[in-house]
Parts: structure tokens; C-alpha cells; sequence
């Protein structure tokens, strides 16, 4: 049997290597993510000077723990490199990310980077993507109207809840997490979904990952765009 919990940290431990002193490293979110902050803080341990943007208020407390240094992401101009993990993703670089609830955040950090390395256990590797719901980010005042103009696209959504409240994103926004079954076209969803008022961010990426390194068992498997 697979062992997906080696198979992030083997992922996360190949990842760091593409790491600088004096970068600016994005930490990404999730359990994935959360053995490259480690990886990170033994390299600030051994010397490296680190600068970080963290994707999420968890990343960034992880990160002060380890004496990772965190800055605000608007001291930056860009991001050297980021390292955040997945729900799916294709071999043409094709992936659905939020399923952590970070996806906003995430999806600037991404753009805002020169190199976004995606690191995931062999069970994210899909042919196509749609069996995990794309999650939606939204303002509050409008999940009612997102909610319909998602059916209008065929898309089932559901509020995201926590507690028997609605789920709060560190942006104070709510999580739709909606079912498009088989996604054929993610492009095409994803112009849709980006037309739509009141959606802060979905979590189609698609044209923001330069490289993804996949844990496999004993060993990674790299893919380069
Ligand atoms: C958080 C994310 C995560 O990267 C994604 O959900 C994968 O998480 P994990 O590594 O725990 O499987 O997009 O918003």
C-alpha cells in the first residue's frame, strides 16, 4: 500500500532544493504544504536568509514557530519562489486547488511568482479533473446570487460549514464548493467562472505552475512545463 504521507515529504523535501538564500519564498497551504515550511525552517536554521509570504494566517503562524521570517506580501514586488500543494492536477498542468480553504490568497501568491512549484502525493494525479469540487471563493453579500449563476453553468454548489456556521476564509469570504462532475474543458470553466460577480477566486489553476513534483512511492517524479 501506498504511503501518501511519505510521499508529501518527499515531494516537499525535493522541492526545497530549487530554494536560494536571499529568496522570497512562498508557503503554501495544506497538509502537503505543511512539510515544505518545515523543510524551510531547517534551511533557515542552517543560514539560508528567507524572506516568506504565507498563503494563509495557519502557514504563517507554522512558519514564525520555525523562525521563518514572514513578511507582507505587499513589501514584495514578486515572489521567487512558491511551494503550495494540490487537490488534482493533470500532466498539462491542469489542477484544482482551495480544498484547504486558501484558494484567494493562493491564487495571488501564484501569480505573483517567478517559479510556483506544486508538490502532491500520487493520489492528486488525475486524467481529468472534476471528481474533487472546484472550490469557490466569495463574498458574503453575494453567495446567494453566485450560488444561482453556478447552476446557470451546470455547476452544484454547497456552502462550505464549519461549526453550523458558514466557513470563513481568512479573507472574511465563503467557500462554495461546487460540483461540475468531469470538467472537459477547464479553460472554458474557468473563463465562465471568472465572469461571474462576487466570485473573489476559483480553484481552477491553470497557466500558474512552472513545475510539479510528485511523490511515487519510494521516490518523485518531476514535471516540467
Ligand atoms: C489549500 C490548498 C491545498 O494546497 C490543497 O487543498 C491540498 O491540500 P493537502 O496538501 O492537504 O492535500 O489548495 O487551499
Amino acid at each position: 500500500m501506498k504511503d501518501f504521507e511519505k510521499e508529501k515529504m518527499l515531494a516537499a523535501q525535493e522541492a526545497v532544493k530549487f530554494i536560494e538564500s536571499d529568496m522570497i519564498v512562498g508557503l503554501g497551504t495544506g497538509s502537503t504544504a505543511f512539510y515544505a515550511i518545515n523543510e524551510i525552517g531547517k534551511l533557515v536554521k542552517n543560514g539560508f536568509k528567507i524572506k516568506a509570504v504565507a498563503t494563509s494566517n495557519e502557514s504563517a503562524a507554522l512558519a514564525a514557530s520555525l523562525n521563518i521570517d514572514v513578511i507582507d506580501i505587499n513589501a514584495v514586488d514578486s515572489i521567487d519562489i512558491t511551494i503550495d500543494g494540490a487537490d488534482e492536477f493533470t500532466s498539462e498542468f491542469l489542477m484544482i486547488k482551495g480544498g484547504g480553504g486558501a484558494l484567494f490568497r493562493e491564487k495571488v501568491v501564484a501569480a505573483m511568482t517567478k517559479k510556483e512549484i506544486i508538490i502532491a502525493d500520487s493520489s492528486k494525479k488525475v486524467a481529468v479533473l472534476g471528481k474533487f469540487k472546484v472550490p469557490v471563493e466569495v463574498v458574503p453579500f453575494a453567495y446567494q446570487y453566485v450560488l444561482r449563476q453556478l447552476a446557470v453553468i451546470n455547476g452544484k454548489g454547497t456552502v462550505r460549514m464549519k461549526n453550523d456556521t458558514q466557513y470563513l476564509t481568512d479573507q472574511g469570504n465563503f467557500i462554495i464548493d461546487a460540483d461540475f462532475g468531469l470538467i472537459s474543458d477547464p479553460k472554458a470553466l474557468a473563463a465562465k467562472l471568472n465572469e461571474i460577480e462576487g466570485v473573489a477566486a476559483h480553484g481552477l489553476f491553470i497557466g500558474l505552475t512552472h513545475t510539479i513534483i510528485m511523490g511515487e512511492r519510494d521516490t518523485t517524479i518531476i514535471f516540467k512545463k
